[in-house]
């Protein structure tokens, strides 16, 4: 064998094993696998829908795994849910103003760091909140609640979802 022939043997064996290495690199930097697309189908088990009492707010800590684009982390998410004979309204415990974390008390809820108070359905009553509480998609299936979990963007007028 020449050295010449030796040479361009050399080359394409590297160059196919830079290939196959580098293969599943390039596959995941390409594909999107952004957490919007991720969130698009994030349906949580918020327990069984009996369970729920009737016309009395809940305070629930929902708790799930969220994809990124390497990783897979822990997520805690405060909601309130309320059942009716008619429906199930949930609402983000995320103030719609700063993104403080919003209580119940006796007229509806309120924030503590801004002083933003809503109604007991959702309505901004008073303070600086520029609409009302977030309301969050549920579903029901086989007797359990299904909450779709979404985070608007603070401050703005209307629901702009932000993952
Ligand atoms: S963060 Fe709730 S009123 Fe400002």
């Amino acid at each position: 064998m020449t050295r010449r022939k030796f040479l361009q043997i050399w080359q394409v064996a590297t160059g196919m094993i830079v290939s196959f290495i580098s293969a599943p690199a390039i596959y995941f930097w390409q594909t999107d696998r952004s957490v919007t697309a991720e969130i698009d189908d994030c349906w949580i088990d918020a327990g069984r829908v009996d369970d729920l009492p009737i016309d009395q707010w809940r305070e629930e800590m929902l708790l799930f795994q969220r994809q990124d684009r390497w990783a897979t982390f822990e997520q805690k998410e405060l909601i309130y849910i309320h059942r009716s004979a008619q429906d199930i309204t949930v609402f983000s415990a995320i103030c719609p103003h700063a993104a403080c974390l919003i209580r119940k008390n006796d007229a509806g809820f309120g924030c503590p760091c801004h002083k933003s108070s809503f109604a007991s359905d959702g309505i901004v009553l008073a303070g600086p909140s520029p609409r009302s509480l977030d309301r969050l998609d549920t579903k029901m299936q086989d007797g359990r609640l299904y909450v779709k979990y979404e985070k608007f963007r603070p401050g703005t007028k209307t629901k702009e979802m932000v993952g």
